[in-house]
């Protein structure tokens, strides 16, 4: 385990522990933060058949008091009914107010247990231990938790932040490279938007990580992490630069809106899309050029994953730029746009026009 990662928010601060093994020790990390001696786990089943055991022997060699609720896995956890039963399940527990929860899973158990975890009793204190590598990289740091309403995903939500983040990357060893895969296209997003160094490193290391190099994932972990903490400790709720974090997100967006939120097309697949896309467009502004779209789907294309909407089905123009219309991240001048002046510094354009989208998109679609 390397120094800790810090994420700088007054009394809202935190760490990110990154190492390989951590859950064996996550008793001991924990213990110190607690307001009671009493936690509440909340997994899901393949995490839990995997990984609940390790952590429950941790908590009782640290002589902690821990109850657990397993969810199913899946997005489809992260509704108001899943909520509702969690919160049941929780005050079944008779918690008090120094009650800890700790999220251990991806980003569904990580979004729904930080809800939770900031509405009951008006709020108690959670821990993140994310097991993939988006939310290793991604969700379990800066304090987005939330659920999917009927409109659209993560509308229903709050900002919070965690009292700690445990990153264990031997969890990775278990994460479908599918999976893996998709949390790799937000961290081909910290080297876009901020860092051409780290960019340069993927493009070198991406597949000893992929092969299940531990000091490999560790340093993309870490890297992305120290990406975001920076990010959110200088813009919490996004009300500016953090905006940045949603490169390549409007338009995948809209391709996961088109194929139903489902398995035919998971999160970041999308977004690795919709980065290609926004570079592109970059390219049409001006702002960057050929080869630095040439190089990013290079990237993607080999570590293996799509860059064409083509690649995944039919899509038309117009619903897409629908999609993006209703995106909340829309604003009255035009619509609001992640792009990037070349690799390593992205902005944010708040004037892209219907008909730049669809130039974009008439010939991305052909
Ligand atoms: P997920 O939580 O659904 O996990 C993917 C699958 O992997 C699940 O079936 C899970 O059971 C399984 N799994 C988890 N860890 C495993 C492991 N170590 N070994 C084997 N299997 C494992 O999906 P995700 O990609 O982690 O997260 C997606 C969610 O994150 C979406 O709901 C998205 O909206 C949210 N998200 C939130 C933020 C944020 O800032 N809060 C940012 C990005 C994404
Ligand atoms: N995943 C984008 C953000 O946390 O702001």
């Amino acid at each position: 385990m390397n120094a800790p990662l810090h994420v700088a928010l007054g009394s809202r601060s935190y760490d990110i522990v990154i190492g390989d093994g951590l859950l064996a020790q996550a008793g001991s990390l924990v213990a110190p933060l607690l307001r009671s001696r009493r936690v509440i786990i909340v997994s899901d089943d393949m995490v839990a058949e995997l990984y609940l055991e390790t952590l429950q022997a941790s908590l009782e060699g640290a002589g902690l008091r821990h109850e657990s609720i397993v969810l199913p896995h899946g997005e489809q956890t992260k509704r108001f009914a899943v909520l509702e039963e969690l919160l049941d399940r929780l005050l079944a527990f008779t918690p008090d107010r120094k009650v800890t929860l700790i999220a251990l899973g991806g980003g569904v158990i990580g979004d729904i247990t930080g809800f939770a975890a900031s509405i009951l009793l008006r709020g108690v204190d959670f821990i993140q231990i994310p097991t993939t590598l988006l939310a290793q990289v991604d969700s379990s740091v800066g304090g987005k938790t939330g659920i999917n309403a009927r409109q659209g995903k993560n509308l229903i939500g709050s900002f919070y932040q965690p009292r700690l983040v445990i990153a264990d990357i031997a969890t990775l060893l278990t994460l479908p490279r599918r999976e893996l895969l998709a949390g790799y296209a937000e961290v081909v997003k910290y080297g876009v938007i901020r860092d051409p160094q780290f960019f340069g490193w993927l493009e070198q290391e991406a597949e000893s990580a992929f092969a299940g190099d531990k000091k490999a994932l560790s340093h993309i972990v870490r890297e992305s992490c120290k990406a975001k903490a920076a990010i959110v400790a200088s813009d919490e709720r996004e009300s500016g630069i953090r905006a940045v974090l949603n490169f390549g997100h409007t338009l995948g967006h809209a391709l996961e809106a088109e194929t139903g939120f489902s398995d035919a097309l998971l999160h970041g697949e999308a977004v690795a899309i919709g980065m290609v896309l926004a570079m592109r467009l970059s390219m049409m502004r001006g702002l960057c050029r050929e080869q630095d779209c040439e190089r990013l789907e290079a990237h993607l294309e080999k570590v293996g994953l799509r860059t064409s909407p083509r690649a995944i089905g039919k899509f038309d123009t117009a619903r897409l730029i629908e999609h993006c219309t209703h995106d909340k991240k829309a604003s009255d001048g035009g619509l609001t746009f992640i792009l990037a002046e070349g690799i390593g510094k992205a902005i944010i354009a708040q004037d892209i026009q219907r008909k730049e989208l669809e130039k974009l998109l008439d010939k991305a679609l052909l």
